[in-house]
């Protein structure tokens, strides 16, 4: 038996007891966060199961992976899955079949299956994972919890887990040339118990994009926030002897000029020449100037100027990063 099913749990007894009856032509490892909830009497009904428990709670991600570094399998078929019933045991087949010609197959949940505040906070949270992690593009739902891999398709010493989308860590870390299937099902409702997923849960699940990211986000930011000094700065100079169109002009471009070299030697580290990079970057910063400032003005009509002002900027920001990310230093790895 080559097939192993990986069930992270905390206080998910309940649903254990009506979940494992379902999975007994699998190896299964439950990897349970001390939830003294009765948890190892259930498991240990069970020959096909294995129960991880460890003594302090330290999220989800990390308990998937330590069930991924207990086997020791090396052709296992792996499928990760929640115990709450909001992942459909009957796909698991369908997941497996995939395996046989994909290296990581996602489960892709139907929308209707989600209330509205879900959705959106799953829309925003792929449109951020699509733009920081390379290779990841065309999937439709980065977001899922439901997937399966084969163990040799991944670098698992490059996992490094924090938060709780441990799929992105998966995917993030295929070998070479690695391909990725996908499996439609029904997001449907939790059994029993409530969800864990709290606002500290979303605030790992940020620091774990940023580090998948390497922090270029932040980078990026901290070298925008410098080009605003030195926006500053040299308008100050210059106002001195230039018109005050010239002046605003001038001291833009010298941000943007000076934008780009930090970010070039700091945010990407030099990933394409500086030919290539910079008059790409240039036209960006230009075009988000114009992003900012048009949004800026038409908010304005509805809101106080320096909040239009300020979702100008962001929207602006958000635009001139993708680009900058996708187009001006766009490298091999990318795509
Ligand atoms: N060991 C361990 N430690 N397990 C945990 C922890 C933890 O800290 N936190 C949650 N779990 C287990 C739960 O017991 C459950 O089996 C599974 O992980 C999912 O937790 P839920 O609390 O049900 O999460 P959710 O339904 O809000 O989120 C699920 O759906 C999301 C998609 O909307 C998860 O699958 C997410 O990964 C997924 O992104
Ligand atoms: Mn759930």
């Amino acid at each position: 038996m080559k097939n192993y099913i990986i069930i992270p749990t905390y206080k998910e007894a309940e649903n254990l007891k009506d979940l494992l009856p379902l999975l007994v032509k699998y190896n299964v490892i439950v990897v349970d966060d001390h939830s003294l909830d009765g948890t190892d009497r259930i498991c240990r009904k069970y020959k096909n199961v294995r129960l991880i428990t460890r003594k302090d709670k330290r999220g989800l991600s990390s308990a998937v992976l330590d069930g991924i570094l207990s086997i020791k399998d090396r052709d296992a078929k792996i499928v990760v899955m929640d115990a709450d019933f909001q992942h459909d045991p009957a796909k698991i087949p369908e997941f497996l079949e995939k395996l046989k010609k994909f290296d990581v197959v996602y489960g892709h949940r139907e929308e209707a299956q989600m209330s509205l505040s879900r959705n959106i906070i799953s829309k925003v949270a792929s449109v951020l994972a699509k733009s920081m992690i390379n290779g990841i593009k065309d999937i439709k739902d980065p977001m899922s919890g439901y997937f399966a891999f084969k163990k040799s398709s991944i670098d698992i010493e490059k996992i490094k887990p924090i938060g709780y989308k441990i799929m992105l860590d998966v995917m993030a870390s295929m070998k070479e040339g690695g391909k990725i299937g996908e499996v439609n099902f029904k997001f449907g409702d939790r059994k029993n118990g409530k969800s864990k997923l709290t606002n500290r849960v979303m605030l790992d699940f940020i620091l774990q994009l940023m580090e998948l990211n390497n922090f270029r986000f932040l980078k990026f930011a901290l070298v925008g926030l410098s080009g605003i000094v030195v926006n500053e700065f040299f308008a100050f100079v210059f106002h001195t002897f230039l018109p005050l169109y010239l002046v605003f002009i001038a001291s833009a471009e010298i941000s943007i000029l000076s934008n780009f070299i930090l970010n070039h030697k700091i945010t990407f580290e030099s990933r394409v020449s500086i030919r290539q990079a910079l008059p790409r970057y240039n036209l960006i910063a230009l075009v988000g100037l114009v992003i900012n400032v048009s949004t800026a003005l038409y908010l304005s009509i509805f809101v106080y100027y320096l909040l239009a002002n300020l979702i100008g900027i962001i929207i602006a920001f958000v635009f001139n990063y993708i680009l900058s990310e996708k187009y001006a230093w766009k490298s091999y790895e990318n795509d």
